[in-house]
């Protein structure tokens, strides 16, 4: 008896520690606070008490800030529709990719993000923090930049909708960060947006 609690014990560790890709519940795509009170409410918040986000609240919040609202179109425009950006999700230890059309979070990296995040004090306390990055090579820097900040919007005004709150942040390591996400080359994190729970 005593060995099988011991088998199913570590069984629980080793599935705790391993790795895995997570399918999100699909985004609730109606309701919140009206568009004019959202916005009232939008504003840079930094801190936050340490809270896990349930996934239906991080599918909501990564479907408003890029899911795809149409076949082929998503909830941020882009220059040309070129869709250049796409959104890493660092939560504690893991970081991953949202397939933002197959609505998964694809495990990219494990690891101790906080140097690369910049700000600790703000991003460890954070329930995610989402990596806006660009593709240079689908689009100009120009238009990456200005693209990413749509995102950032979105990000701002689901938070305020859900009573969440957020900042955009544009002083993380670059370097770091793009070598802990594995990003290719042409790839350029363009905003970091930590989103957590207020006291
Ligand atoms: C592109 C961009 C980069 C920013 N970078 C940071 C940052 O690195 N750290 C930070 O604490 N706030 C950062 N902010 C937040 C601004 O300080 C904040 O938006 C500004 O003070 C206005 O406050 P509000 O958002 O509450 O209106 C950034 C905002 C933007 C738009």
């Amino acid at each position: 008896m005593k060995k099988t609690y011991l088998l199913l014990a570590l069984t629980g560790l080793a599935c705790s520690l391993q790795a895995q890709d997570i399918q999100l519940p699909s985004p609730t795509r109606s309701g919140g606070k009206a568009l004019m009170e959202t916005l009232n409410e939008r504003r840079s918040e930094r801190t936050f008490v340490k809270k896990e986000m349930p996934l239906q609240t991080l599918s909501d919040l990564l479907w408003a800030a890029n899911g795809f609202n149409r076949t082929d179109k998503r909830t941020a425009p882009t220059a040309s529709n070129k869709q250049e950006q796409e959104l890493y999700v660092v939560i504690d230890d893991k970081a991953y990719f949202h397939d933002a059309r197959q609505n998964v979070l694809k495990f990219v990296a494990r690891g101790d993000f906080s140097a690369a995040l910049g700000q600790a004090n703000i991003t460890s306390k954070a329930a995610v923090n989402i990596v806006i990055v660009a593709d240079n090579g689908k689009s100009s820097t120009k238009y990456a930049y200005l693209d990413s900040g749509y995102i950032s919007q979105n990000i701002y005004l689901y938070a305020a909708s859900a009573g969440l709150g957020t900042v955009a942040r544009g002083s993380y390591n670059g370097k770091e960060l793009s070598q802990a996400l594995k990003l290719a080359e042409k790839q350029e994190v363009t905003l970091v947006h930590p989103v957590g729970y207020l006291q």
